[in-house]
């Protein structure tokens, strides 16, 4: 019988009031409106509205200067990990041998690829077509689901976070809930008219393949089979989709930020566009190739606490190209949102002590999101807090 952890209230109480009034206060700020002037209002209807109704635009706007240390368009490639993992349907040499890939590419990368996965390329391929075709609506219809509330179901938005001041970003972006389906499925797009029947085949066979590796992950970390599963209740899947035109001067500027994912695995794919880049554990921030088929997989901060620190979520961010428009499709995997997180008790005993946590999900969702500072400031709040306690 697997037990998930839980948490005294006092302790949570303590934990969550101090840690929520320290980190990031910037949350209760009101939209500013009084200096923004209006090619800012105009950018919030998208930069793919931008380059559209400015074809002509060959310098980047001001407003999407970031302050850059390196031009981002010129690092290496990093060879990840590339992972077979229709092994752990195998006999059980095969499956140990893909666990122990698995494991390692945890440990050393925080980042891998996975092939043979069993979904099907022309369900990738209509997925990224329904995405597309969002994309492609004027941006009325996309408007509708503009929301500065970081847990609103069904979202639509541009650069980071709209509603805070702060440097812009290349893209624009779509994002609604998955699993459990009954919860939002009547709230996703009507259009493009197949989108939601797509989207939720799609949604339900990533979800499927996430618990798979969840097993292979659990049994790695030395835990019983369904132990993450089992941790994450009925769980809570987002979809991000994320849209980034060709950019005058991309050298200037970044798609995405660099931040982790805040859930326990994200599973990527993209339309043949590179552009997603990882910080590896020099410090170094290298390109990551996607293999067409294939599904990038990148461990967010929810498995660095379940893991107790042995596995690290991978910070990353996107560029953007002068020439052509990039797609990408990010599905993200965590603990239903009420639920408080915190490393799993067996991981606990074998260190000593626990490093992060507890907290409850839905705020530590919050917290990170409405983060104009990224990286990895979330969690590290998280473990500083922690650390004081002990
Ligand atoms: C994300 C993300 C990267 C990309 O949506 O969280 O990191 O390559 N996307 O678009
Ligand atoms: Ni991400």
């Amino acid at each position: 019988m697997i037990k998930c952890n839980s948490y005294p209230f006092t302790y949570l109480n303590f934990f969550h009031n101090t840690f929520l009034s320290l980190s990031l206060s910037n949350m209760s700020e009101k939209e500013e409106t009084k200096d923004v002037d209006v090619s800012t209002i105009n950018l919030k209807k998208g930069v793919k509205n931008l380059v559209e109704t400015m074809p002509k635009l060959n310098k980047l706007p001001s407003d999407f200067i970031l302050p850059l240390e390196r031009n981002p368009l010129s690092v290496n490639y990093a060879q990840i990990p590339i992972i077979d993992i229709s092994g752990l349907n195998g006999a059980s040499e095969t499956r140990d041998s893909t666990i122990g890939a698995i494991a390692s590419a945890c440990r050393d990368w925080g980042i891998f690829t996975i092939t043979n996965h069993g979904i099907e390329e022309a369900l990738i391929e209509d997925m990224m077509e329904v995405v597309k075709e969002f994309f492609g609506l004027n941006w009325r219809a996309k408007m509708k689901y503009a929301s500065d509330d970081v847990m609103s179901p069904v979202r639509y938005g541009t650069s980071l976070n709209t509603s805070k001041k702060h440097n812009l970003h290349w893209r624009d972006f779509f994002r609604h809930y998955g699993h459990p389906f009954q919860d939002t499925f009547h709230l996703w797009p009507h259009n493009p008219p197949n989108y939601s029947n797509v989207a939720r085949e799609y949604l339900e066979r990533v979800w499927k393949m996430a618990m798979k590796i969840f097993e292979a992950i659990s049994e790695g970390l030395g835990l019983e089979k369904g132990y993450i599963e089992e941790c994450l209740g009925e769980g809570v899947q987002i979809l991000a989709a994320n849209y980034y035109p060709p950019c005058p001067e991309p050298h200037k500027t970044l798609g995405l930020a660099a931040h982790s994912d805040h859930g326990a695995l994200t599973f990527l794919t993209q339309n043949g566009v590179d552009g997603l880049q990882i910080k590896h554990i020099d410090q170094t921030w290298y390109a990551v190739h996607h293999v067409p088929g294939s599904f990038l997989v990148n461990i967010g901060d929810y498995l660095e606490i379940l893991s107790n620190g042995r596995y690290k979520s991978v910070e990353h961010r996107a560029t953007v190209n002068a020439q052509r428009t990039r797609i990408s499709i990010a599905v993200g995997h965590g603990p239903q949102l009420s639920s408080f997180i915190g490393p799993a008790s067996p991981l606990v005993a074998d260190n000593g002590s626990a490093q992060y946590g507890p907290i409850k999900y839905e705020d530590y969702i919050k917290i990170q999101q409405s983060s104009t500072v990224r990286g990895k400031t979330a969690l590290l709040a998280l473990k500083a807090q922690q650390s004081e306690l002990i």
